[in-house]
């Protein structure tokens, strides 16, 4: 059976309430639905952590610097309760857009240090609009959990920094990228690339293994940078935004994996924009 679909803010809270009330604990997935087995994982992570499970869908035109990409991404929302279905989970929360940005919403939450670099510089306001909405979403669900994949590293820790600093009381869990058989990290917007686009863009992910391991053997990020650009070229990216060695706590950039230290990647394959990152040993 499929969960209920929510679509006011006043009868989220009416379960908030009644939950609340028999003891249970509440966690919450946030997605822009379009959901893949990425997402399942978080559903499943979720109903492990918690007794109530809150999937929110709702594609955030806040969080989009290109119009362009936001007229693109898929809505899909009866083919996501269905995939929601066997799961169990106790409502899915697509809120009406007044609910989220009422008329003459004025408030922006904006998360300054880990939102810099990276996807941050890359598309401006992207942050701003992430934080914004999922603070609010933070607060509608009243969750005590909440669930978010690495596949979106940077999100993650701008997330969590920003329930941190403004105490909402909710523990951010990140949850490991879940790959195709391939190795390409699920995404939407994979479903927008051709079969051949698909082939060409798993190639990312072993290019980033190779470096990766390069990296923990000691060598210096820029001596290495140049050939594994050159390899996602070759291999059919049309541009790579960026490579990126940074610090796995606060983003800051590194030379060497002499601490902890991730690897990211921005890549356009088919004018779509893939993202990617895994951990340096
Ligand atoms: O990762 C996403 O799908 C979105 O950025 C999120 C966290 C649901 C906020 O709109």
């Amino acid at each position: 059976m499929t969960a209920p679909i929510i679509r006011r803010l006043a009868e989220l809270r009416g379960k908030h309430r009644d939950w609340t009330l028999a003891g249970e604990s509440i966690g919450v997935v946030p997605t822009m639905g379009a959901l893949h087995a990425g997402h399942l994982s978080l559903v499943e992570a979720a109903k492990e952590a918690c007794d109530r499970v809150i999937v929110t869908i709702f594609v955030n035109p806040k969080q989009f610097n290109n119009p362009e990409d936001l007229a693109n991404y898929p809505r899909t929302e009866h083919e996501d309760a269905v995939k929601l279905a066997p799961y169990g989970v106790d409502a899915i929360y697509v809120p009406d857009p007044d609910e989220i940005y009422p008329q003459g919403f004025a408030t922006n939450v904006s998360v300054t240090g880990v939102s810099d670099q990276m996807e941050g510089a890359c598309r401006p306001g992207h942050f701003d609009g992430v934080a914004t909405v999922v603070a609010k979403l933070f607060l509608q669900t009243g969750a005590g959990k909440a669930f978010f994949g690495e596949k979106d590293y940077q999100q993650l820790l701008v997330v969590r920094r920003m329930a941190r600093d403004l105490d909402i009381p909710i523990e951010v869990i990140g949850c490991p990228t879940v790959r195709e058989t391939s190795g390409l990290a699920m995404s939407s917007r994979n479903l927008r690339l051709s079969e051949e686009g698909l082939e060409k863009a798993s190639k990312l992910y072993p290019v980033l293994q190779r470096l990766s391991a390069e990296l923990k053997a000691g060598a210096e990020f820029a001596s290495l940078e140049p050939q594994a650009k050159a390899a996602l070229l070759a291999a059919g990216f049309e541009e790579v935004e960026y490579l990126s060695l940074n610090c796995t706590e606060n983003l800051s950039p590194r030379d060497r994996a002499d601490g902890p230290a991730r690897l990211f990647a921005a890549a356009w394959m088919e004018g779509i924009r893939l993202i990617d990152n895994v951990p340096v040993g």
